[in-house]
C-alpha cells in the first residue's frame, strides 16, 4: 500500500518534469501503426493522417494525459544512421520529412520513449519521433535498407536529425481539413495548433508544467478529472507501440 502510494507521489512529481529541448538537434525514430483516420491524443482532426505524423516521447510531448506542448508542431526529420544492426548502416543518400505531432507516445521504463530529465534513452538521446508509418503519405521505400546484406529491410529503430520547423513545410499545410483540432470531444478538443509558434497562446491552451492532468479549458484553466471523452483520446495514444528488435 505505502509503495503504492509512493508510487503514485513519484508520477505526479515525474509528471512535472518535462524534457525541454533545444529547436535542433539529434534523436532517435521509430514507427508505429496509427490506422488512417484516427484521433490521436492530440485530437487533431482525422484528415492529418493524410499527411506524415508522429508521436513523441511522453516527457518531451508535455502531457501523461492526451494532448501536450508539442502537439501541432512541425519537424523536419533527416534519417542518418542505424545502430542496433550489425554494422551500423549508414545509408548512400539521406532522406528527410516533415511531420506534425499528434500523438503521445507513453514513458516506459524501458525502450525508446523512456527519456526522462535523469536520463536519455538507449541511444542517449531525450527525443523519440515514432512515426506513423506505414502511411498513405509516406512512400513504402522511405527506409533506406540492404536486403542482400543483413538479410531484412526494418531496422526498427534510426539515429536523427531534426529541426524545428514552420508548420507551412508540412504536406498537409494547404488541407484545411487536416489542420486543426477535432471540435466535438470535449475540453480535450481544442488543442492541435495550426502552426504552434512557441507563444504560449498557441501552443496547447491548458498545458502547463504544473499540470500533469490536462485542464478543461471550456470552464477555467484548472485541473479537473478527465471526461469519458479524455478517456477516448488518451485510448488511441495506447496505439503507440513501437517496432522492436
Ligand atoms: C530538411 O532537412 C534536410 C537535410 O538537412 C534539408 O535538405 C531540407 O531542406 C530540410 N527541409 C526543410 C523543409 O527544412
Ligand atoms: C531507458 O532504457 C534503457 C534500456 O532500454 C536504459 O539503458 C536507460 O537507462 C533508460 N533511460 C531512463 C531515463 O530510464
Ligand atoms: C547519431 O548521428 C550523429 C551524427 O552523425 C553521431 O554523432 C552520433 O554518434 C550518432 N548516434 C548513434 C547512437 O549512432
Ligand atoms: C549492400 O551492401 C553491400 C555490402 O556492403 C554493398 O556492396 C551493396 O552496394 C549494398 N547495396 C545497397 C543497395 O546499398
Ligand atoms: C496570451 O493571452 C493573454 C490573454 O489574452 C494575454 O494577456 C497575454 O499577454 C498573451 N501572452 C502572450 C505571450 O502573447
Amino acid at each position: 500500500m505505502t509503495f503504492i502510494v509512493l508510487a503514485f507521489l513519484f508520477a505526479l512529481v515525474n509528471a512535472s518534469s518535462w524534457i525541454q529541448y533545444p529547436p535542433n538537434g539529434f534523436a532517435t525514430m521509430t514507427h508505429y501503426d496509427l490506422p488512417s483516420g484516427y484521433i490521436a491524443s492530440c485530437a487533431c482532426t482525422g484528415k492529418s493522417t493524410n499527411y506524415p505524423t508522429s508521436a513523441m516521447n511522453q516527457m518531451a510531448f508535455g502531457s501523461a494525459v492526451a494532448y501536450g506542448s508539442a502537439c501541432g508542431k512541425c519537424f523536419n526529420l533527416t534519417l542518418l544512421n542505424t545502430f542496433l544492426s550489425d554494422p551500423p548502416f549508414y545509408p548512400p543518400t539521406s532522406k528527410s520529412i516533415v511531420v506534425k505531432v499528434t500523438d503521445l507516445c507513453p514513458l516506459s521504463t524501458t525502450g525508446w520513449c523512456n527519456a526522462t530529465q535523469e536520463g536519455p534513452n538507449q541511444a542517449g538521446n531525450y527525443l523519440n519521433f515514432d512515426l506513423a508509418y506505414p502511411s498513405s503519405a509516406i512512400p513504402d521505400d522511405f527506409f533506406p535498407s540492404n536486403a542482400s546484406l543483413y538479410g531484412y529491410t526494418d531496422f526498427g529503430v534510426w539515429n536523427i536529425s531534426y529541426q524545428s520547423v514552420d508548420c507551412s513545410n508540412w504536406a498537409g499545410w494547404k488541407d484545411e481539413g487536416a489542420l486543426g483540432s477535432v471540435t466535438n470531444l470535449g475540453p480535450e478538443s481544442a488543442c492541435c495548433p495550426d502552426n504552434p509558434s512557441g507563444n504560449v497562446n498557441d501552443t496547447c491552451p491548458s498545458y502547463s508544467d504544473h499540470n500533469g492532468i490536462a485542464p478543461d479549458t471550456r470552464t477555467s484553466g484548472s485541473p479537473s478529472t478527465i471526461s469519458s471523452s479524455g478517456l477516448f483520446v488518451l485510448s488511441v495514444s495506447l496505439l503507440t507501440v513501437y517496432t522492436l528488435l
